[in-house]
């Protein structure tokens, strides 16, 4: 690990509104040149964070430092900081090349070199033949490039983009999300993104940060969040998990209820409420005939080909039901279990996750007791 201390870190970072904290003592460390995205529900204080880092909201509590300096107190305008919104917010009467030199005449940069940032941003961005254009003769995907054209042309210090891509059309969204990030990397930009949409996020990010109700989950990069989520509402919020709730004992068998029981692949050091999740990819239906002792059995509600998949619902006590997919192999592999029919379930030990009382993720203490064939 390098002694270096950190780009940008952010120490407890609070904000309440009344009683209400909206940012609940956020903690964050980013590198000099790092992707970092902020992902969560709708209103769980993703641009509170991101207003507050930018100057524009006043921290409750906690300390934002940039390159080791301490920014309490700065007015937005000093933070050397660029920001994209989700609605652009482009000047309507000013021009493209009026819009992305602005942040420098109020610089009072000297007019040439004005000159010679918008013809090197405008050509970054591609938008060299639209500089006279007004931003509503404009598509919504140029508009947000003017948007980013003007946050990268002060050479900002942090990129702060607050879902850039949500006002775009669907097919908009890949080409823009490509484009800041190659514009990030090339330019070696150290940015924090928001993002309520997990696939964005998982594309753009170098390191993700999972939010809700003001707090971080978890951070780590795509690959620790969706294999190894830290809390049920993590591993429910990255991908889909099954989260099956029981009582644990012997530390491997999961009682679901009324006769139904899980043989979990891994022993854990816990006695009582737990709570198991899988992933609909990761769980295996076993052929009728199919040697491999089942972890669990339960009747299938329904079967859906999907193209990539068969999705199955199948019945748990209690009501819900556990969703699986099963990888589709041709016409010749297309037989299904039909509703009402017995189905035997297996899965690894790297796919299930075992969570405690508190939702917190237990290690397991070795692997469970090989099943008896039946
Ligand atoms: N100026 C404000 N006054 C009162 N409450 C606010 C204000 N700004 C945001 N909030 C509340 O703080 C919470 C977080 O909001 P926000 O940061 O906008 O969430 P997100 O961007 O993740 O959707 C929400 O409950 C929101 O209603
Ligand atoms: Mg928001």
């Amino acid at each position: 690990m390098s002694t270096r201390p950190p780009y940008l870190k952010i120490e407890a970072l609070s904000k309440h509104y009344g009683s209400m904290a909206a940012v609940d003592e956020v903690s964050l460390e980013v590198a000099a040149g790092e992707m970092v995205v902020l992902l969560g529900p709708s209103g769980c204080g993703k641009t509170t964070t991101l207003r507050l880092i930018a100057g524009f909201v006043e921290a409750s509590a906690g300390r934002i430092l940039l390159e080791g300096r301490d920014y309490a107190g700065l007015p937005p305008y000093q933070r050397e900081m660029g920001m994209v919104f989700q609605s652009y917010a482009l000047f309507p009467h000013m021009t493209v090349a009026q819009n992305i030199s602005f942040g420098l005449r109020m610089r009072k940069m000297p007019a040439a070199q004005i000159a010679s940032r918008l013809e090197e941003v405008l050509a970054l961005v591609k938008l060299e033949k639209m500089a006279d254009r007004y931003p509503k003769q404009l598509s919504g995907g140029q508009q947000q490039r003017v948007a980013l054209a003007r946050a990268l042309a002060i050479r900002p210090k942090l990129l702060l983009l607050d879902e850039p891509l949500s006002n775009l059309d669907a097919n908009l969204r890949q080409e823009v999300a490509r484009e800041i990030r190659r514009l990030q990397r090339a330019a070696g930009l150290t940015a924090l993104m928001v993002t309520h949409d997990q696939d964005e996020a998982m594309a753009m990010a170098d390191r993700l940060v999972v939010m809700d109700r003001g707090r971080v989950q978890q951070v780590g990069p795509q690959e620790a969040l969706y294999e190894a989520p830290e809390n049920p509402f993590v591993a429910r919020f990255i991908g889909h998990s099954n989260l099956l709730r029981g009582t644990l004992r012997d530390g491997c068998r999961l009682r679901l209820g009324e006769g139904v029981e899980a043989q979990l692949a891994q022993r854990y050091n816990l006695a009582g409420d737990a709570t198991l999740a899988l992933r609909p990819e990761r769980i295996r239906l076993l052929p009728p005939g199919d040697p491999t002792p089942a972890r669990m059995t339960l009747a299938v509600e329904d079967a859906t080909y999907v193209g990539a998949h068969v999705e199955y619902l199948l019945a748990l006590p209690g009501g819900g039901s556990l969703i699986l997919h099963q990888p589709t192999t041709g016409l010749a592999g297309a037989a299904r279990l039909a509703p009402g029919s017995r189905a035997g379930l297996s899965w690894d030990a790297g796919s299930e996750r075992i969570f405690d009382a508190s939702d917190r993720a237990l290690a397991a203490a070795g692997p469970a007791p090989a099943l008896a064939s039946v």
